[in-house]
């Protein structure tokens, strides 16, 4: 069987859209090269102690911020602002977005928004952690900078949106609104081979995963869904679901895309409008896990139909496979 690249794959992919101007083309490509370099940094994160822990700095969401948090993230802002392709990104690392603002990138028609480093406080004990994107067209004018609104679209403008995991080993996984593909990386010679075509998740899992040390803070039918899963209900006696939570957003969204399953990150006490960022998070995985099937919501809406009123907006974000997320709804609406 040929080996299919990354870059072959888009190349032909484009090739598919006659009027395509490559712009998009070009966005993954620097994606693609920031997550290389991410990927290496981190793998060799155990050796080198001086790229470890804190940066002694916070983010505009009071987090403490990781020294790979901050290398991430100028590494996609580098690659992305260096190819002229977009006029502007927006990242949860930066407390507003950074507008490019020499005449080439004033005239690229789209912005990104990114995650640089998903599941940061993984990075000390060697346990996987991601990379998170989105891409929209520009409501703004050509030729003119970027403006807040250009950031501020519901999930349903994506154009693409896609996830890195530096796991056990490390893959690219992408939609552009026609199916989800993923992509293995081979660091012998650093390139991305098409491993997973056209990734469906199953319409029933047989997975949960959630914070389950916030329970007692959950609403009540979030907290009666979670005690279905650990039930014994069934007519051998077994608990419906298994429990796996790894507290890196992308591995276990990876996983459940994978094997099915459903993924929780409610409200709380603590976080009323729970922890997970809209823009950066939920928006992107919710067009990933559309595309392959599945579900995901807030409360009471589709996460892709809801319109951002702030950049770092947090939203109840609940993902996974089809019946599973049509149960825990029929639990939201009944209260
Ligand atoms: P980030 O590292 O980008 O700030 O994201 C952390 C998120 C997400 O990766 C993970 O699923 C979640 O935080 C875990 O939160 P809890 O520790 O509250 O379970
Ligand atoms: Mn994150
Ligand atoms: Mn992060």
């Amino acid at each position: 069987m040929k080996n299919v690249t990354v870059g072959e794959f888009i190349v032909e992919s484009q090739n598919n859209f006659p009027g395509s101007t490559g712009e998009l083309s070009k966005i993954l490509s620097a994606v693609k090269l920031a997550s290389k370099i991410v990927s290496h940094q981190i793998n060799k994160a155990g050796l080198a102690k001086e790229i470890l822990g804190s940066s002694g700095r916070e983010n505009i969401q009071g987090e403490d911020q990781q020294k790979l948090d901050v290398f991430a993230n100028d590494s996609f802002i580098n690659a992305l602002s260096a190819r002229g392709v977009i006029c502007g990104v927006a990242s949860e690392e930066n407390d507003s977005f950074v507008a490019f603002k020499n005449n080439v990138n004033n005239d690229a028609k789209y912005v990104v928004l990114i995650d640089p480093l998903d599941g940061s406080s993984n990075i000390d004990v060697n346990v996987s952690v991601g990379s998170i994107f989105s891409v929209y067209k520009r409501q703004t004018q050509k030729g003119s900078p970027v403006e807040l609104k250009d950031f501020l679209q519901p999930g349903n403008q994506q154009v693409a949106s896609g996830y890195i995991i530096y796991g056990s080993s490390t893959m690219l996984v992408y939609t552009t609104g026609r199916g989800v593909n993923g992509f293995t990386f081979d660091p012998s010679i650093g390139v991305f081979f098409l491993s997973h075509p056209n990734m469906k998740t199953p319409d029933q899992g047989a997975i949960y995963s959630v914070n389950e040390g916030n329970l007692n803070q959950f609403k009540k039918p979030v907290a009666e869904y979670i005690k279905f899963c650990q039930s014994q209900n069934n007519s051998q006696g077994k608990n419906p679901y298994s429990s796996r939570y790894i507290g890196s957003l992308v591995a276990d969204f990876h996983r459940n895309l994978i094997k099915g399953g459903i993924y929780l990150y409610p409200a709380t006490k603590i976080n009323p409008t729970g922890k997970l960022r809209l823009t950066y998070e939920c928006a992107p995985l919710a067009f990933l896990i559309e595309q392959a099937g599945g579900r995901a919501i807030s409360e009471n809406q589709r996460i892709m139909d809801i319109i951002p009123t702030e950049l770092h907006q947090r939203v109840p974000f609940f993902v996974g496979s089809k019946n599973m997320i049509d149960q825990l709804e029929e639990n939201l609406e009944r209260e």
